[in-house]
């Protein structure tokens, strides 16, 4: 089915005292806790594996001059040393997935150079230290802010990088009250729990990876160009993925050398994993960005003009951009608008989607020029953006599928106690603590992939659904069981799910905050014809058959389920994006809501709590879902408050590259964070009625941090994150400014 009309009234809808809806636990939690998930690097399904250990360049721009691999060769345990000079052919770069070690060029730091793989993991590394590599060493290009000018139009874009309506310039000049504000956002890390890693062997001309992947269909057909393969002859399995955040939604270092390492020792699997350090140099990351945001309103705050202009970088040849203005596209009123982005070409590692990419870091620029329009207007934030609700999509001119940001601004005051807010910056003191209150807005695109999905009945009354899906511990196993649990009237414990494998029907993976929406309905597909083969098989009435417990029941006649399956029944089904795309404007919407308090000596920054209001469509486990909603806004939090790759100027390498350095928060940065949902269905999304949650809670969170920051001290620090040092140049400018007066 393709989504090009509403659905209509589902099961899901009609049957009641079934799984969805509720907060069950997770269906994999016992074995994630005792250990028994068995994620990339600990399978033991390939024999004899060599282990690999990668070799990455030093410099950030220039040629390798020569790289001596004969000590390393000689070492203990070393089976085979890969580099440009001895690498199978490959094929074409496809998705950001590109062939590797195909000549000495360096683009960036971190770039592999060589992998050595060895009898184990300690002689692999010991060797790899005694490669010795020489550079031709060129002047890179590492800082995004002196490349502005040279920064160009993307071309490869799937959205058009600009837009504009009405008169923007004309606008913005007559406008009453103007904030004209330059955001600046860095460098980012996924800083998933589980480094990249990979364990690949090849028979004859297929080649299987079990690997830490987010998306395994794309991954296959990726790397089937760059092993010149048919996609066919390419599987990929990713059973157990520790998170990704975006990091592995493409094949890795690891997969790629693993795979051409196990192809020139002829099929002998290798396995590799990333370094903690490599998984920061060598994958992918969110690019820094420069953002303008240009607000013009009228005296009573509606806004006559919106302007958003954001720059970002990425390695020469690649094409990837921030997309951090497109949300800016739809979230306001305005008549007259303009957003525009570039892209500039730096010596860094390439720069891919992390957690919401667009709005996680264009709503900071967004959502912190509006809270400084709304104290130019002096008018309560929250006020502004309902002064701003628009009645269609601004731009798209189409009606929202379903939209309520002003309940979750208003339902968020409520909880949160909004009205005993000071809204005069610098007022509250809590013994040391200068205290603020921020708001934000949350909005995050809803997408649809394509996706397909295989259920088994078996004679005795379990379901086991197929499909290459991924769960990357956001709990799709345990809402992909409740919708076929709740679809054929059986306990969430007589489902088996089989994810993570090509094999089996193609599913959209989990990214873009579209897995479970996309997979689920696949799932819900195959349900739906599976019903139909049973009610067949029966003489009752389909129009009013209800499935529950273990039952089909249709007015006061029913069949128990295990008397009608036979010797088994199989289905299939498959759901596309279709027409709804492009009639309704689709986005799942939340509002923020932050105290913090700053040390009035110190200008140390604590959260003291955070409350996220959302909408989601239908919310298929109450207890994923706010695990996911809490995650996202957590995330706000490290943005606003502490993360950041800090890139040497000199030498474009990252002087931070663990866990230890790049600062993301634990739980004691976050003393009370709570997240609820207010009920929405949305029938134009998919069958299923839900929006995406993955992403959501992390659009606008950091912002509300950032507003509350700058309502406990009066200053605004527009460059994230919000670092003690920023605070306390705050501090000593107002003394100056006091002095002075
Ligand atoms: Mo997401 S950044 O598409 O994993």
């Amino acid at each position: 089915m393709d989504m090009s009309q509403p659905i209509g009234v589902t099961p899901l809808d009609t049957q009641t005292g079934g799984p969805v809806g509720r907060p069950i636990d997770r269906v994999d939690g016992p074995l994630k806790v005792t250990g028994r998930a068995t994620y990339a690097y600990e399978s033991r399904e390939m024999k004899n594996p060599g282990y690999g250990f990668v070799v990455t360049a030093t410099v950030a721009k220039g040629r390798i001059r020569d790289i001596d691999t004969a000590s390393a060769e000689r070492m203990p345990g070393v089976v085979h040393v890969l580099t440009h000079r001895n690498v199978p052919p490959q094929g074409e770069k496809k998705e950001q997935v590109g062939p590797l070690l195909t000549g000495t060029e360096i683009r960036h730091a971190g770039q592999p150079v060589a992998l050595v793989v060895a009898e184990s993991f300690e002689e692999a590394r010991a060797a790899a230290a005694a490669i010795r590599v020489t550079y031709d060493q060129d002047k890179g290009a590492y800082v995004l802010a002196d490349a502005l000018a040279e920064a160009k139009k993307p071309e490869k874009a799937r959205t058009p990088p600009d837009s504009s309506l009405g008169d923007f310039e004309a606008g913005f000049a007559a406008a009453a009250v103007t904030i004209d504000a330059r955001y600046t956002t860095p460098v980012q890390s996924h800083a998933m729990m589980e480094p990249h890693a990979t364990i690949a062997a090849w028979e004859g001309d297929r080649v299987t990876l079990i690997t830490a992947n987010q998306m395994p269909n794309r991954g296959q057909d990726a790397l089937a160009s760059v092993f010149k393969l048919p996609k066919d002859n390419v599987r990929l399995i990713s059973r157990f993925v520790g998170g990704g955040f975006g990091g592995k939604l493409q094949p890795q270092a690891d997969a790629i050398l693993a795979a051409l390492a196990s192809k020139n020792l002829n099929g002998r699997p290798v396995k590799v994993a990333l370094t903690r350090q490599q998984v920061f140099t060598s994958t992918t990351r969110r690019s820094d960005t420069v953002q303008r945001v240009r607000l013009g309103a009228d005296r009573d705050g509606k806004l006559t003009a919106i302007g958003h202009e954001s720059w970002s970088d990425t390695t020469p040849g690649d094409s990837f951009f921030e997309t951090s203005a497109n949300v800016t596209r739809s979230l306001y009123a305005a008549p007259n608008r303009l957003t525009a982005h570039r892209l500039a070409s730096l010596n860094l590692l390439p720069a891919s989607s992390m957690r919401a990419p667009g709005e996680a870091v264009g709503m900071l620029a967004l959502e912190g020029a509006m809270d400084e329009l709304a104290e130019a207007l002096n008018l309560d934030p929250i006020e502004l953006r309902i002064r701003n609700e628009p009645a269609e999509d601004p731009e798209k001119k189409v009606p929202f599928s379903t939209r309520q940001l002003v309940p979750c601004l208003r339902e968020g005051a409520r909880l949160f106690g909004w009205d005993k807010r000071n809204p005069k910056p610098g007022s509250v003191r809590d013994g040391q603590w200068m205290v603020g209150h921020g708001v934000a807005s949350a909005a995050r695109l809803n997408p649809l992939q394509p996706a397909k999905a295989r259920v088994r009945l078996d004679p005795d009354g379990t379901l086991t659904a197929r499909m290459a899906m991924t769960d990357i511990g956001t709990g799709t196993y345990t809402i992909l069981s409740q919708i076929a649990a709740e679809m054929l009237g059986l306990e969430v414990a007589q489902v088996r799910m089989v994810l993570g494998d090509t094999a089996d029907p193609m599913s959209s993976g989990s990214g873009g905050s579209f897995g479970a929406a996309s997979s689920g309905s696949a799932l819900y597909m195959a349900c739906e014809a599976l019903r139909g083969q049973l009610l067949a098989k029966t003489d009752l009435n389909p129009q009013n058959a209800v499935f529950t417990g273990g039952r089909i029941t249709s007015g006061n006649r029913s069949a128990a389920l295990r008397d009608v399956i036979g010797s088994g029944l199989e289905a299939e089904g498959e759901i596309k994006p279709g027409e709804n795309e492009k009639k309704f404007s689709q986005y799942s919407y939340g509002a923020h809501f932050a105290e913090v308090g700053v040390d009035a000596d110190t200008g140390e920054i604590r959260l003291r709590r955070m409350l996220g209001v959302f909408t989601g469509g239908r919310i298929l486990n109450p207890k994923t879902a706010r695990s996911q909603a809490i995650g996202g806004m957590v995330f706000g939090v490290g943005t606003a408050l502490m993360e950041a790759v800090e890139v040497d100027p000199r030498f474009g390498t990252f002087v931070n590259h663990d866990l230890a350095e790049y600062h993301v928060p634990v739980h004691a940065d976050l003393p009370e964070i709570d997240a609820v949902f207010l009920p929405e269905l949305d029938d134009k999304t998919n069958p299923l009625k839900s929006k995406g949650l993955g992403e959501l809670g992390i659009c606008g969170a950091g912002a509300a941090v950032a507003n509350a920051v700058y309502n406990a001290t009066g200053i605004r620090i527009r460059d994230y994150p919000l670092t003690l040092d920023k605070i306390l140049e705050g501090f000593t400018a107002k003394e100056t400014g006091q002095r002075r007066a």
